[in-house]
């Protein structure tokens, strides 16, 4: 346990604050009777326990309105589809690994990707920050093998006892899962972690660069926080847009930086920046990755189609009395953003609860003696 200076009272006014606040938005926007009630019940448990027990039906109402409260998300427009499973009973590391697995198999759905969060009890922690990720090899000159992006990720899992891995560009990295019973490190079965190759519709030689990605993006360091209470380990995925592997992932010069390779495959002059090589190799990557995940049959989204999906995300909002939140900066893709109706608009930024909130690494010491409730 973290050591907290907040006062037993303080948590307590903070719990039922946030109760009240997030029943009533429960019970306003489902039309559910009742509310009164159950704010008696809860008020009268925080004061015996310090805490409360959300019903199934709250936290999966709780796990959607986080969603559509994300404010870096472009794709919230089905924010109600999200499917919730509730696993606060599961604590010991192998029992998580087990829904895990089943998350990730259920989550791909054969390539019609479904949205999937798995709620754990509250002593779980997921060291990794997505639930598919490759590792980085620092090489003595400097260099990396792999994805550098998760450099530190794989040193901490080489410290808790991986052995590593054969030392491609695409070693998958195990999950670090802790719960009741210490650490454990889990390998994923080959069947849980589909990736799709990269090739392209008219250059083969593109698909001579032997790239690939995942299929799923699942988010599995970030704290779901619904009516005051906190879920850290509660792992969620949608699906792609293409940008993200294609514009950033791949592309980054802090990541894989594979355009100067894309560029020689297209045969372009990569001699002077002014011959737009670099823009040219961007869009046939994006080209690329959308056919491939389109061949294997795998949902993916695209920024034109994501983007008009998210102004009708705001009409719905609109029509039902809120005003969306959004990060501009977030929102809008990494490529040819001034085509997308999103880089006309503007946003205004902030958190509302529900809402998911970054957790640092494991790696990184944990401020000691910071008040969970307001740090
Ligand atoms: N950008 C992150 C990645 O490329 C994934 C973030 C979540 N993306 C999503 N489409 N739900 O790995």
């Amino acid at each position: 346990m973290t050591p907290t200076p907040c006062s037993p009272s303080a948590r307590t006014a903070y719990r039922r604050a946030e109760a009240e606040q997030f029943l009533t938005l429960y019970h306003e926007e489902s039309g559910l009777p009742g509310l009164t009630a159950r704010l008696v019940e809860v008020w009268d448990e925080v004061g015996r326990t310090g805490s409360y027990t959300l019903t199934s039906s709250e936290l999966t109402y709780g796990a959607r309105v986080a969603w559509r409260n994300s404010t870096r998300c472009v794709g919230r427009l089905p924010w109600r589809s999200l499917e919730v499973r509730d696993l606060r009973h599961v604590t010991r590391p192998d029992d998580v690994f087990t829904h895990l697995l089943a998350h990730l198999r259920a989550a791909l759905n054969g390539g019609r990707i479904r949205p999937i969060i798995s709620i754990f009890g509250p002593d779980v922690r997921i060291h990794n920050d997505q639930l598919l990720r490759y590792a980085g090899y620092r090489q003595p000159g400097g260099g990396v093998v792999g994805d550098p992006q998760n450099v530190p990720l794989t040193e901490h899992l080489r410290r808790l006892g991986w052995t590593g891995g054969p030392g491609t560009p695409w070693d998958v990295l195990p999950l670090a899962v802790e719960g009741r019973g210490g650490v454990r490190l889990f390998s994923l079965p080959e069947d849980a972690t589909r990736q799709v190759p990269i090739t392209h519709p008219e250059v083969p030689a593109l698909g001579g660069l032997g790239l690939r990605w995942f299929a799923l993006p699942v988010l599995s360091r970030m704290t779901l926080e619904v009516g005051g209470l906190s879920f850290p380990a509660a792992p969620f995925n949608g699906w792609y847009v293409q940008t993200e592997i294609a514009a950033r992932n791949l592309a980054d010069e802090e990541r894989y930086n594979m355009l100067p390779a894309v560029a020689r495959a297209l045969g372009l002059d990569t001699a002077r920046d002014r011959t737009l090589w670099r823009d040219r190799a961007l869009v046939e990557l994006n080209v690329a990755v959308l056919h491939s995940f389109d061949r294997a049959g795998v949902r993916i989204a695209d920024h034109h189609a994501v983007t008009r999906q998210f102004v009708r995300f705001e009409e719905a909002e609109a029509r039902a009395g809120r005003s969306v939140r959004g990060r501009w900066s977030w929102l809008i893709p990494p490529l040819s953003p001034a085509t997308t109706p999103v880089w006309h608009r503007s946003y205004v930024d902030g958190d509302e609860s529900p809402r998911f909130v970054p957790q640092p690494p494991a790696w990184e010491e944990r401020q000691a003696g910071r008040c969970p409730l307001h740090g």
